[in-house]
């Protein structure tokens, strides 16, 4: 193969955009990759001769291209990187010139960088979310047992009062550390999901009897329907008593006294189908798209009264995901929710 139609394919077909500009900034050369940003997958003749800035309009960018154009020589940067964000997304743009006697082409190689950006702000947002969570119970176990030991535990009430908020708080901790543990067990794949045959109807009885006395206590009546004959699904049986824990401690929770739980298991489309349905306060429907999200909390303030962490329904979403299932919620503000989820029949695997 020609070194020339070899660099030519390679252009094509890398993932980077490539355009080259004149000593004018007019469009050389455009590879498939630029063409599919910034003109639509159009023609490269129909972009060959044109400026760069009808096709791009950030101004730090024709700025620093307009500085490679009009240096010369030694005043001329060897090469420069911005980043550039354009049509939604953000690109890294590197910028070399290439120099050949009187030639003078400008090279700017364009990375899509999006994602990436993407998962760093989340990733700053966890870190950020996760101190506020552990800094608030901190600082009232702090607070508390300042005033303690500075002569408020000579009063016995005082003493015993302060010492079960103290208790709550270091409680909510625990519980925080211990669901961030199991997400980034579960995100790390440090313990992989086990798929072994599990009967799915007499996990979902068993935790739902452990629930029978928290039931009682809130006054909420909780009743469970197991179709007859549900297959058994491959799973992670102790994944799966994980979700449906979460699941009903929250059903239970924004649910008041006098409300109803139902937990339903039936065979649906060569898939085992297992429903939480609550008659409690609902989800606002803007809420409804994030409420699976890591920390998202409809009511943070209500959420941490009752001993939440927010991370509940993000556990469950990674655990059902990890076993090719589905999770969804279906809900209406103060009349109730459905959270729902769908695992496939052991017996519709090969
Ligand atoms: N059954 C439900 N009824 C109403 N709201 C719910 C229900 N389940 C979850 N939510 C909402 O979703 C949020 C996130 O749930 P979750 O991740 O389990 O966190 P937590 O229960 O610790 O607050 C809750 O704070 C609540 O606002
Ligand atoms: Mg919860």
């Amino acid at each position: 193969m020609h070194e020339g139609s070899l660099l030519g394919a390679i252009a094509r077909e890398m993932p980077t955009g490539v355009v080259v500009l004149d000593s004018d900034g007019r469009i050389l050369y455009a590879n498939p990759s630029f063409l599919k940003s910034f003109f639509e997958n159009g023609d490269v003749e129909e972009v060959v001769g044109r400026d760069l800035g009808t096709l791009i309009s950030d101004a730090a960018l024709l700025s620093a291209v307009d500085g490679f154009l009009k240096g010369n020589g030694g005043d001329r940067p060897s090469a420069g990187e911005i980043e550039v964000n354009e049509k939604n997304r953000c690109f890294k743009i590197r910028m070399v010139p290439a120099e050949d006697g009187d030639c003078f082409a400008l090279m700017l190689f364009l990375q899509d960088i999006t994602e990436e950006k993407m998962v760093e702000a989340i990733k700053k947002d966890f870190v950020a979310n996760v101190s506020h969570e552990l800094r608030t119970p901190l600082a009232s176990i702090k607070g508390y047992s300042e005033t303690l030991l500075d002569g408020g535990m000579d009063d016995k009430d005082t003493l015993r009062d302060f010492l079960k908020v103290i208790d709550k708080h270091a409680t909510r901790m625990s519980r925080l550390i211990e669901d961030l543990l199991v997400l980034s067990r579960l995100e790390s794949n440090q313990m992989p999901m086990v798929s072994e045959p599990i009967d799915i109807s007499e996990v979902v009885r068993s935790i739902t009897d452990g629930f029978r006395k928290q039931a009682r206590d809130r006054g909420i009546e909780l009743s469970m329907r197991i179709e007859d004959d549900v297959a058994g699904v491959l799973a992670d049986r102790v994944r799966i008593e994980q979700v449906m824990v979460n699941l009903l401690d929250n059903a239970i929770k924004y649910t008041p006294s006098g409300g109803k739980v139902d937990v339903i298991v039936t065979a649906d489309d060569g898939c085992v189908r297992v429903d939480v349905k609550d008659t409690g306060i609902g989800i606002p429907a803007p809420d409804i798209p994030r409420i699976f999200e890591r920390f998202y909390r409809v009511d943070k303030a209500r959420s941490r009264d009752l001993g939440g962490t927010g991370l509940g329904l993000a556990i469950v979403k990674h655990i059902i995901q990890g076993l090719n299932g589905k999770v969804w919620v279906e809900s209406s503000l103060s009349e109730g929710s459905t959270f729902s989820f769908t695992l496939k029949s052991a017996a519709e695997r090969v």
